[in-house]
């Protein structure tokens, strides 16, 4: 947990004791089911974490930004009007990215220190920047009165990551990190944007967040890769049927059109999206039933067809979801996120907490020569002010 007091000092040490600062905090998230359907207009099932980022802020009464981080030695000032220009490819272009699309909508932006700091793992598929994005949206809006509602923030924090970062990201990570709530899961429809908040009741098991620390490698490219496979399998199908995205269809619908589709990997892909989809209303449903057994069987089902048909896993996840099959007490794991490294998730009896973590440790280096990293993940809030 990070200490407040510490980041406060922090900050008039690097900016000066000219009034007090104000501190605001985005979680990252992990999404428990229902990977890759986000940008094909299907459902997801993240939670919110009590890990994130913590944005110490303060306006400073001149034309320039100034930027630092505890987690990066980068630091940077921006003249108000160069915020339309990217700073390389540092961090700081999130934030940059959502100021411009605040300016866009009307803001009118001042000079302002910040300082932020994160305890996420940068890069490990847990949203730390949805995280850095959020908590820059919810707290300017708040410091600028701007009174965007948080759906408003949540949708400029996507932008920010698609038009000024470049990252073709879906809606799903700012989505958890804006709505998410304590001990609940976030059940989305990313195509209609409704969704239901559902109590995250674990009973005798917890979740276990496994980090593979593989050094991720052209996700960004893969990950548009597998949009554009996404986006090849619609226009197969709407030869016969009209649709938008293959979230529209129901696993019985995509089995009387899959003849539609000439090309094998775009058929696989295809077909992991729609089946994806529904695992994910089975699995709230497990949920809301109290079925955990069932809720962890499509988590390992999940996992396979990301691994099987969506081609996204690779050896260090795969690695991390086989050893925990075998260790008593875990129901169900997948990797979660985008893949190609990252991060797992497990559903662990509570009681087998600290077998689960060493037996796994302990196979986990001898196959792959990495050390792992745990977190046994609290479901908490979405971005607030502190
Ligand atoms: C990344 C993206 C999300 C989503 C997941 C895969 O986390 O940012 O929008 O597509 O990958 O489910």
């Amino acid at each position: 947990m990070v200490d407040i007091q510490k980041l406060k000092d922090e900050f008039i040490s690097l900016y000066g004791s000219n009034g007090e600062p104000e501190v605001y905090f985005a979680p990252g998230r992990v999404n428990l089911i229902g990977e890759h359907t986000d940008y094909n207009g299907g459902y997801v099932f993240p939670c919110a974490l009590n890990y994130g980022t913590y944005l110490v802020v303060r306006p400073n009464t001149t034309r320039i930004i100034r930027f630092a981080s505890t987690n990066f030695d980068f630091k940077t000032e921006v003249p108000l009007d160069k915020i339309s220009e990217k700073v390389d490819s540092q961090w700081v272009n999130y934030p940059l990215g959502v100021m411009n699309e605040l300016v866009d909508q009307g803001m009118n932006m001042e000079g302002i220190d910040l300082l932020f700091s994160g305890d996420i793992p940068n890069g490990a598929g847990l949203s730390s920047s949805a995280s850095i994005e959020m908590v820059t949206a919810y707290a300017l809006n708040y410091i600028f009165k701007v009174k965007l509602s948080v759906l408003d923030l949540v949708k400029i924090s996507q932008r920010a990551e698609n038009e000024f970062v470049g990252m073709n990201c879906g809606i799903m990570d700012q989505f958890a990190v804006g709505m998410g709530k304590k001990d609940h899961a976030v059940f989305l429809n990313c195509d209609t944007l409704e969704y239901d908040l559902v109590p995250l009741v674990l009973q005798d098991y917890r979740l276990i967040i496994t980090n593979t620390n593989k050094k991720r490698k052209l996700t960004d490219s893969k990950y548009n890769e597998r949009r554009a496979e996404c986006e090849k399998a619609v226009a197969y199908i709407n030869r016969k049927r009209s649709i938008r995205n293959l979230g529209e269809l129901s696993l019985a619908e995509f089995e009387q059109l899959q003849d539609l589709i000439p090309d094998e990997t775009i058929l696989k892909r295809a077909y992991h999206v729609v089946s994806e989809d529904a695992r994910v209303l089975e699995a709230v449903h497990a949920l809301k039933t109290g079925d955990l057994v069932r809720f962890g069987k499509l988590m390992f089902e999940s996992h396979d067809s990301l691994r099987d048909n969506y081609e996204v896993t690779g050896f260090e996840l795969d690695t991390l979801v086989e050893e925990a099959r075998k260790i008593p007490g875990v129901i169900g794991s997948r990797m979660t996120g985008a893949g190609f490294g990252g991060c797992t998730v497990s559903l662990v009896k509570k009681d087998m907490t600290g077998p689960f973590m060493e037996q796994l440790e302990k196979a986990y280096i001898q196959k792959t020569g990495l050390n792992p990293d745990f977190y046994l993940a609290e479901v908490g809030d979405g971005a607030k002010k502190i």
